[in-house]
Formats: C-alpha cells, structure tokens, sequence
C-alpha cells in the first residue's frame, strides 16, 4: 500500500460520518470508495453528497467488498460492537468511533477479534492525534511540571436534547458519559494511565441515562483526576494539569486544542500554540492521517491510539457507570450498574 490511496469505506451516515468524510476528501493520499448505510435512499444521498462511487443500503454488503483498505464505522455505541464485529470478521480494518464499545466486554471481544486475525482497529479518539495534545504529553512526560498531580477536565454540551435524541436514548447507549465523558477520562489516562479506584455521581434522566456525572479517579501515586461531563449544561470544556513544579492549562476545547499555557514553577507563563499547516481547528485529518500511516507500515495498532489504553478507558467507563447506576439494554448485571448502586444525585 506503500504509495497509493488508502480506499476507505464509511458504515453509517450521520453527523460524524459526514464531517469525517469531509476531511477524508481533502487528503490527496485518501480516497473514500463506499458508503453502507441501514438505508439504500441514505446511501445514496451520501454518496451523492460527496461523489462516493459505491453505495450499500446494509452492512453485509460493505463487509463483502473486497476493494477496500479501512472502514470506518460511525454507528452510536450500541451498535460498534456489530458493526465493527462484522467488519473485522470480513478481513477488514476498522476505525472505529468513540465510546469504543458500550462497556469493556464489548471492547475486549474486538480486540481479541482484530488481534487473531492480525487486523488494524484503533478507536477514533482524535484527541490523541491532535498534534497540540501530543506536544503536551511529551512536555509532561518529560517532566515540564515534575510529578502530576491533578488532572482536572470537563466537557459539557446544553442541549437541551429531546428525549428521542440518541444521547437521552439507553438503547443508543445514551448519556454524557459515553459520549462526553469519554474524552476527559481519556486525557487522564493519556497522562496517568489506568485508575486504581474511581468514584462517581450522576443525576439520571427519567430514561435512566446519566445528564450530568462527575467522577474522581485516583492512582497509587497519590495523583488525582476530577473530570465532569454533562448534556444538559455548557461547560468551559477545559482542561489543567497540575505538577509537583508547575501547571498546564488548556483552555476551552481541550480536545483540539489550539493553544495551552504552559506555568512552570518560578519562570513567566509559556504559550504554545497550533501551527496554522496542521490544518483547521477540529479537523479530522490527523486521526486519518494516522490510521494510514499506520496501515502503511504494516502495523496492527495505533501507537497513538493503542487498544490497551482503550481497554483501559472502557474499564474507566464501566467503573463509573457501575458507581452511577447506568445498565444499557442486553447488558448482563455486572456489566454498567452493580446492585450496590450509589444513588442519582437528582432524579429527573
Ligand atoms: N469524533 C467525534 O468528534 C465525534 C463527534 C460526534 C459523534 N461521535 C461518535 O460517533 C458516533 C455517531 O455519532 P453521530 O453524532 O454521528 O450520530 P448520528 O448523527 O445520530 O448518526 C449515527 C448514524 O448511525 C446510524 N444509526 C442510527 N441509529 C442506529 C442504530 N440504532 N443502529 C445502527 N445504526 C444506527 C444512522 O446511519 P444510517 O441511517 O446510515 O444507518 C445514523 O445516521 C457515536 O458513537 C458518537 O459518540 C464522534
């Protein structure tokens, strides 16, 4: 594959399909050859939209197709596991949309999959690929602000979503957890790695999926991670990291980020700010750009985005829902919510 296109395949067809698609068309060493949706009308008006020469209206039928490098798969959560499932089953790479999978069971039974049959599958946590995010990483892993400490991050969207929206929907494996908390959990694991303990409380929808859930993780270390999520208030959606000399602060957007100070203990505030040639703010293409290099060396995993970290995040998330009393449908009772369950700050 070494000098040619990389041939995706798009499963689904909805907001972040759209949007990631976009990207892919912008990179000249990217082509986008086939979209599958549950529908044959949405298949073809997505092709359409973005001059895609083949379009399936089932998931069988993209599995099948033999012309083609990657598929990315951007179903809701509950459906990763199948749809990534089926992908992988076919020969296929996947990359595929975060929250990974609705709990680690999940996870686990496609990573296991991916690594039998020697295929790639990295989850699309594009904050991992952002190149401000990867530079401060390095900086706190070369010890900018000695020992961390705290790892503060949020992100809170206000809505209001209407109870049919995917995110208030537990079949959809709904909620701000998955969909939201997902990234500050990330970066706290980007920076400390697995929690040793985590606690957490939630205020519940009538629908049983969490509206707002803040949770502290905790390490051996003595460090701690407090990260917040929300879908029913606009949060600062920012993120600091405390050291034993100094601290980093990502100001709103901590994901795709386009600027972060950087205060060390005794010097004046360094800011370090995006480079205007890695492209638009919230661009897609560095989480594309990775996924290819990848497939072109020949590697089955992301360095960036490695699936025992995204094993660990699904642990994270399971722990947290199991302190929070969130079960999705089809989940066994140790899966999301144990019976010892904390109550819900406030029914809704
Ligand atoms: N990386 C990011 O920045 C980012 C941003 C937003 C969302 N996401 C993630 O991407 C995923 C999709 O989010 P979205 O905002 O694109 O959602 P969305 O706009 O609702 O689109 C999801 C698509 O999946 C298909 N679908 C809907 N319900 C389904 C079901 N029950 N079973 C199987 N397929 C179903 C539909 O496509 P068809 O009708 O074609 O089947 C739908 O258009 C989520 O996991 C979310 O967390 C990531």
């Amino acid at each position: 594959m070494a000098e040619q296109s990389v041939r995706w395949g798009i499963l689904a067809t909805g907001g972040i399909a759209a949007a990631f698609t976009a990207d892919l068309i912008d990179l000249s060493d990217a082509e986008v050859v086939a979209v599958a949706s549950r529908s044959q009308a949405s298949a073809d008006a997505f092709a359409e939209r973005f001059g895609i020469p083949r379009a399936y209206g089932d998931w069988d039928a993209l599995a099948q197709d033999g012309d083609i490098d990657v598929v990315y798969v951007a179903t809701p959560h509950s459906a990763h596991r199948a749809a990534a499932g089926l992908c992988l089953e076919a020969g296929h790479n996947v990359l595929c949309e975060k929250a990974f999978t609705l709990n680690s069971r999940e996870a686990e039974e496609l990573v296991a999959l991916a690594r039998a049959r020697g295929s790639f599958l990295m989850e699309a946590m594009w904050m991992y690929c952002n190149p401000l995010v990867r530079r401060l990483k390095a900086l706190v892993d070369d010890g900018a602000i000695g020992e961390v400490r705290h790892v503060q991050a949020d992100f809170g969207l206000a809505g209001p979503f209407p109870p049919a929206h995917r995110l208030r929907d537990p079949a959809q494996g709904g909620g701000a957890l998955l969909d939201l908390g997902v990234y500050p959990v990330s970066f706290a694991q980007l920076l400390l790695g697995e929690p040793s303990d985590v606690t957490a409380r939630a205020a519940l929808s009538a629908e049983g999926v969490d509206l707002q859930t803040g949770a502290l993780l905790s390490w051996d270390s003595g460090a701690l991670a407090s990260v917040h999520c929300s879908i029913v208030g606009g949060t600062a959606t920012s993120a600091s990291v405390t050291g034993s000399g100094g601290r980093i602060d990502v100001p709103n957007g901590f994901f795709f980020p386009d600027r972060f100070v950087l205060h060390r203990d005794g010097r004046d505030p360094e800011e370090f700010t995006a480079d205007p040639a890695d492209g638009p703010r919230g661009s897609l293409r560095h989480e594309a750009a990775e996924v290819m290099r990848a497939l072109r060396a020949g590697e089955t995993e992301s360095a960036l985005v490695p699936l025992d970290g995204t094993l660990a995040v699904m642990r994270t998330l399971d722990a947290i829902r199991d302190r929070i009393g969130v079960r999705y449908p089809g989940e066994a009772p140790e899966e999301g919510a144990g019976d010892d369950l904390a109550p819900a700050l406030t029914p809704a």
